[in-house]
């Protein structure tokens, strides 16, 4: 049983979606930002602050590797994951990739309640949301699905992660 791995930006519901999916499919979650945060003993943040987003990604790789050589998982993999083509290239090895994807203000309205995203921690979050997607695009388009969540309801995404992997044969 192949691995669901979904990428996709900040606040395009990966969580959610992710917990939901592994649930109802009765196989386990992984979220590779908490298991980078037990790993490092201390929240994202304080990694991004104390040791750089270098060391950060460093510590990503590994867990991407680790999670390569498992099955029947469901990942929540962190937004920048897919910029490194190697960690593509793990994360498919075993698994379907599902993108899922939202507009920049959908993105800001749903990541501004939170101070945990260091990345969109600056004076203009928009700006940085527009110019990392800009960036990133490329990067996410290599998923073999894609979902537009901007304005989708929950159950409709989930449903739709669900078919994909059943017709992926996972
Ligand atoms: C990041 C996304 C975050 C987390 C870190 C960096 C990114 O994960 O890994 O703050 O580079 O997009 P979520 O997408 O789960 O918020």
């Amino acid at each position: 049983m192949k691995n669901i791995v979904l990428v996709g930006f900040m606040g395009t519901g990966k969580s959610v979606v992710a917990k939901e999916v592994a649930k109802r499919l009765g196989r386990q979650y992984v979220s590779m930002d908490k298991m980078i945060e037990d790993k490092e003993g201390k929240p994202i943040k304080e990694i991004f602050a104390k040791d750089g987003e270098e060391y950060f990604r460093k510590i990503e790789k590994e867990i991407t590797k680790e999670l390569s050589h498992k099955d029947g998982l469901v990942i929540d993999a962190g937004g920048g994951v897919v910029i490194d083509d190697e960690n593509v290239r793990n994360l498919k090895s075993h698994g379907t990739m599902v993108c899922l994807s939202a507009s920049p203000d959908v993105i800001l309205s749903r990541t501004a309640p939170s101070k945990d995203r260091p990345l969109l921690n600056t004076p203009d979050p928009k700006r940085r949301i527009e110019e990392l997607l800009a960036a990133r695009a490329a990067h996410y388009a290599k998923a073999d699905f894609h979902i537009d969540t901007s304005d989708k309801k929950i159950s409709y995404v989930i449903e739709e992660v669900i078919r994909i992997s059943n017709e992926a044969g996972d």
